[in-house]
C-alpha cells in the first residue's frame, strides 16, 4: 500500500509564486494540483508553505517557542543546561534537525547552528519558517544563527567548517509515532517521519567528528541510540539527554 506521504501534491494558492511552487514540487517529488489534494498537500501561498490534510493545517512557527526562551526562561530549559558552554563562538549541528525547535534553543542560547533535514517535505516547512522567524523583532537575531541543509547528514555534516563543538541528535523513536498525547499538527507532520533506521551510522558519523560533546535526546525508558552507552545522563520527566564526551 502506498504511504500517504507519498500521494502528497503541491497546491498553488492565492499569492503563491508559481515557479517557487513548482520548484517545489519538482524538489519534493510530487505533483503540481490547483485544488488540494485528498491526502496530504502542500500548500503554498501568500503566507509561505503548510502542509493541510485530514482536516488539519499545519505551519512551523517559531513564534510559539517566544514563551521559553523570553523572560529568562531560556535557563531553565532542561537542553541549554546541557549543551552550557563557556566558548564565545559555540559552533553546533543538529544533524536530525525536524522542525528546527531544539536547533532554536540552542541558537537562542547563542550557538551558530546548521540544522540537516533529509525530508524534503519537513525542509521545506521549516525553510519558511526560519524565513518569517529572520524577519521578527525578537526572533529574528536568534534565527539569523540557524542555517539550514537539506539533505542527510550522516554524509553532509563531516564536510561541515568549522567544525561543531556540539552534535544533537533525535532521531524519531518509534514509540513516540504511535503516542495519542501529541497534538494534532504533530500528528500530521509525523505521517510524513519514519522511525530512524540509521541509528548506528548517526551516532558513528558525530563520534568520528570527534566535537567536545555529543547531546542524544532519548525518551526517558528508551534504550540507548545504537545500544552505545553514553558518558554521562541527565533526566527529565519525559525524556534524557544522553551525552557523549569524544575528545
Ligand atoms: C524527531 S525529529 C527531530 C525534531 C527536532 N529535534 C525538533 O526540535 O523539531 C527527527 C527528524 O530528523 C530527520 N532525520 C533523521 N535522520 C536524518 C539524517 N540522517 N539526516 C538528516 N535528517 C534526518 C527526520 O526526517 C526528522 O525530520
Amino acid at each position: 500500500m502506498m504511504k500517504d506521504s507519498e500521494k502528497l501534491v503541491v497546491c498553488i494558492g492565492r499569492g503563491a509564486q508559481k515557479e517557487a511552487a513548482i520548484a517545489l514540487a519538482k524538489r519534493v517529488g510530487a505533483p503540481v494540483s490547483e485544488s488540494p489534494g485528498e491526502y496530504l498537500t502542500l500548500l503554498v501561498d501568500a503566507d509561505g508553505v503548510a502542509l493541510t490534510g485530514y482536516g488539519l493545517s499545519y505551519r512551523g512557527d517559531f513564534e510559539q517557542m517566544l514563551h521559553r526562551i523570553s523572560d529568562g526562561r531560556l535557563q531553565h530549559e532542561m537542553l541549554v543546561h546541557v549543551a552550557k558552554t563557556k566558548d564565545v563562538h559555540p559552533v553546533a549541528a543538529d544533524a536530525t534537525a525536524g522542525m528546527g525547535e531544539d536547533a532554536l534553543l540552542l541558537a537562542a542560547c547563542g550557538y551558530e547552528v546548521t540544522l540537516y533535514e533529509q525530508n524534503p517535505v519537513i525542509a521545506a516547512l521549516l525553510k519558511d519558517a526560519l524565513r518569517r522567524a529572520r524577519k521578527h523583532p525578537v526572533l529574528g537575531e536568534i534565527a539569523g544563527r540557524m542555517h539550514l541543509v537539506e539533505g542527510n547528514s550522516i554524509e553532509l555534516l563531516p564536510q561541515q567548517l568549522p567544525k561543531p563543538d556540539l552534535i544533537y541528535l533525535d532521531p524519531m523513536f518509534p514509540a513516540r509515532k504511535k503516542s495519542g498525547l501529541i497534538n494534532k499538527k504533530l500528528q500530521l507532520l509525523q505521517k510524513l517521519e519514519q522511525p530512524c533506521m540509521e541509528e548506528d551510522a548517526l551516532l558513528e558519523m558525530a563520534l568520528q567528528m570527534r566535537p567536545q560533546r555529543i547531546i542524544v535526546k532519548r525518551p526517558l525508558k528508551g534504550a540507548w541510540l545504537a545500544g552505545k552507552e553514553p558518558g554521562y545522563t541527565v533526566k527529565g520527566k519525559a525524556i534524557r539527554y544522553d551525552c557523549f564526551v569524544p575528545s
